[in-house]
């Protein structure tokens, strides 16, 4: 894994765009795998200024979101979909069609999984993904104990999960608390990977990272099996290295 320390938030998300923008660049058709979340928020916030002062095209580009609430609808502001259309899609020139999230209410969620799983191999795989992680070493919603050979599936958000996201929602009780995730080994299939990694209150995470060895119980060591990892952390969040 590569990793790179910037000063801030702000360099890190500008670095992070740079480094994407070359990615689609060079591929006009990229398949790109996206993150909730606030941490890839300023990477798009740059990735949207780009596309306006650049021109730098969505028009052929795929998109696939990491993972979806389950029973929260695409319209409700809390959901993925919402997030990515106002955090995003809406600023720049990708087809809504060409932009694709888990439907966390499909009827038949078991079903959804596999649909989801097989409709990014039809589209010949992701090239390159972008991550958050979460305090406790998640990556998507993939919590602590999520098999490393695990593919898109439902999975019981943490307790830990659902408070630190409570911040988006009225009250803890309305953070649904199953959601549907690309699995680790569907992430590890990407073909390159962006972890972004900002702040004091991932600094453990990033320690724990860089130093532990590779277990289930820490979601994010598989990435120490992948041959093509750049990790972006600002300087908050390298404070424990
Ligand atoms: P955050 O979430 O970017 O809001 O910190 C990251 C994650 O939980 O994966």
């Amino acid at each position: 894994m590569k990793l790179i320390t910037t000063s801030n938030y702000e360099k890190l998300s500008q670095q992070a765009a740079v480094e994407t923008i070359s990615r689609i660049k060079r591929n006009s058709s990229l398949n790109l795998g996206l993150a909730t979340g606030s941490t890839p928020t300023g990477l798009y916030q740059e990735l949207i200024k780009d596309h306006k002062q650049n021109k730098t095209s969505y028009k052929e580009i795929n998109t696939f979101n990491l993972d979806e609430y389950i029973g929260i609808s695409k319209k409700d502001s809390n959901s993925y979909h919402y997030f990515m259309c106002e955090h995003l899609f809406e600023h720049i020139d990708i087809p809504l069609d060409q932009t694709h999230i888990p439907d966390g209410t499909a009827k038949d969620l078991d079903e959804e999984c596999k649909r989801y799983e097989q409709f990014i191999n039809e589209h010949g795989g992701i090239d390159l993904q972008i991550l958050g992680i979460g305090q406790n070493g998640h990556i998507g919603f993939n919590e602590p104990g999520t098999p490393f050979d695990s593919r898109t599936h439902i999975i019981d958000l943490a307790e830990s999960t659902r408070k630190a996201n409570s911040r988006f929602f009225d009250s803890l009780e309305d953070v649904p608390k199953q959601a549907i995730t690309m699995g680790i080994a569907s992430i590890m299939d990407s073909r390159e990977i962006f972890l972004l990694v900002s702040g004091a209150s991932k600094a453990k995470a990033l320690a724990t990272l860089m130093n532990d060895d590779i277990s289930e119980d820490f979601p994010a060591s598989a990435l120490k099996n992948h041959g093509n990892v750049t990790i972006f952390a600002d300087k908050d969040a390298t404070a424990l290295l």
